[in-house]
């Protein structure tokens, strides 16, 4: 019987790790994209909307190049780049560029150019979520993509 058991386990167990071995492996969430050219971008500091496109990896399914978000960019010097996630923090709608910022025709919260809150009747509980911004290659965007979770006054990762 012990010989059975041990005859049957090796290749259960063999099997288990590689059925879950998906999981073990590192996600690709938050890593830097390429998202546009500076050259795209207004001089004038006016926000541009991007979509974000990655191979999306999750436990046991490949898409390549699909697109997984969409940011704001806009220029804050010759070389330097704000980039906002679209998300609102309220309950993750996509908010729309307005006159002077942003504005959530979900809950008509409003923000400013730079992200922050720009109206204290604003349900959301935070600004937009800023997202890291590297120029490579003097011209190329890149952004460290990353979703946080909607509703909290802090800002965590999803
Ligand atoms: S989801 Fe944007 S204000 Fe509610």
């Amino acid at each position: 019987m012990v010989i059975g058991a041990i005859t049957g386990l090796v290749p259960l167990v063999s099997g288990l790790i590689v059925f879950f071995d998906p999981l073990r492996r590192k996600s690709r969430a938050s890593e830097f994209l390429l998202v546009a050219s500076l050259n795209a971008l207004p001089e004038d500091g006016s926000p541009r909307k991007f979509s974000v496109i990655a191979s999306r990896v999750d436990a046991w399914n490949k898409s390549p190049q699909t697109p997984i978000g969409a940011v704001y960019l806009r220029r804050t010097g010759e070389k330097a780049v704000q980039a906002l996630n679209v998300v609102c923090p309220h309950a993750g709608c996509f908010v729309d560029l307005a006159d002077e910022g942003y504005s959530c025709p979900c809950h008509n919260s409003t923000f400013a150019l730079t992200g922050q809150i720009s109206s204290p009747s604003s349900p959301a509980p935070r600004g937009l979520d800023e997202l890291e911004v590297q120029i490579r290659k003097q011209t190329e965007v890149w952004v460290k993509f990353q979703n946080f979770r909607a509703g909290e006054a802090a800002k965590i990762p999803a």
